[in-house]
């Protein structure tokens, strides 16, 4: 089978996630290849270890750039504390006079706890960033490569932990209205507010694109192995807590020769794993993808990992 859908008009964004190793950077590069030739495309990293570089061999970083010998498609490394980072000089003002206006803390304070780090906060950045640039529009597909699942479950989980924030924020804020209003009889809001009515905004953005299936797609990777099953499966299971329903699975390293002894016993190995992947993920589209000679690297390696994920039935 291939992959099927992606060229919907109404899909947006797409994101690839599994355990480490099994294939996504590769899996999410080919398939933004793929859909450039019809679509502007993005091919957004979130994953620290800058491995979209690696596989492009083309330096990238926190600013989009179009990737080399490609006509539609460009890419971002989005770093979660480079998110941060962007996202605290942009908004010190408005983070500083909430701790201002809201604790007790002298000024001291306030800029330490502005350098601390909140749990978490780094991805909330990273999806805010991605949110950021399917608001602006520029592109037609957003197509998303996560660090190992952990990652891409904190990521998805990202906007309940910013919405927490942003209850905190106001509970402490409404306490300052309400001495304002006490000792000045009205109350104007002011830009702390917009602030974090604009924060709230970006949740609700970040909820709606995600549960909407229609305009978000995750696409697993697994291989047939025992333990990328398992976490595939627990993945998918808290994914689906989330709202967040899966159409199709990419099954990467199938071996397809047998010419060899060890060709051979890899392959009867894997025809137990493929059967569990049929019965685990049965609501699922299966796509299988060979495992190469070589090493996925490079325009001419990716176009040929694209043509087994979209190739004709
Ligand atoms: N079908 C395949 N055949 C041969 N090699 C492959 C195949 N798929 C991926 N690889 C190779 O396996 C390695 C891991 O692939 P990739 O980086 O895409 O995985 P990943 O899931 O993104 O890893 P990580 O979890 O570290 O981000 C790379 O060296 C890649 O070239
Ligand atoms: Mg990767």
């Amino acid at each position: 089978m291939a992959l099927t859908g992606l060229e919907n008009n109404d899909l947006k964004l797409i994101i690839f996630g599994g355990k480490g190793g099994v294939g996504k950077t590769s899996c999410a590069i080919a398939t933004a290849l793929a859909l450039s030739e019809n679509f502007k495309t993005l091919i957004i990293s979130t994953d620290p270890a800058h491995s979209i570089s690696d596989c492009l061999g083309q330096k990238i970083g926190f600013n989009v750039v179009k990737v080399d010998n490609t006509v539609n498609l460009s890419t971002i490394e989005v770093v979660g504390d480079e998110a941060l980072s962007a996202f605290k000089v942009e908004h010190f003002s408005e983070l500083k006079k909430l701790l201002e206006t809201s604790t007790n803390l002298d000024n001291e304070d306030i800029d330490d706890m502005l350098t601390l780090s909140i749990p978490g906060i780094d991805e909330v950045m990273s999806f805010k960033t991605i949110i950021d640039f399917i608001d602006e529009g520029k592109f037609d597909k957003y197509v998303v490569d996560t660090a190992p699942t952990g990652h891409a479950l904190r990521l998805i989980s990202s906007p309940k932990l910013l919405d927490d924030w942003i209850k905190v924020a106001a509970r402490m804020r409404w306490k300052y209205r309400y001495m304002v209003t006490s000792f000045s009889g009205s109350y104007q809001p002011d830009e702390v507010d917009t602030f974090l009515l604009s924060l709230k905004k970006t949740v609700k953005g970040i909820e709606n694109i995600l549960r909407n299936n229609s305009r978000c797609e995750f696409i697993p990777v697994c291989i047939p192995e025992s333990m990328a099953i398992m976490e595939t499966g627990r993945l998918l299971s808290d994914l689906g807590k989330s709202g967040i329903i899966a159409k199709q699975i990419v099954v990467n390293n199938v071996m397809e020769s047998d010419g060899c002894d060890f060709c051979k016993r890899r392959k009867a190995g894997q025809l137990t794993y493929l059967n569990v992947i049929s019965e685990t993920f049965d609501n699922l589209i299966k796509v299988e993808v060979p495992m190469f000679a070589e090493e996925i690297k490079g325009l001419e390696t990716l176009n040929n990992l694209k043509s087994y994920l979209f190739r004709e039935a």
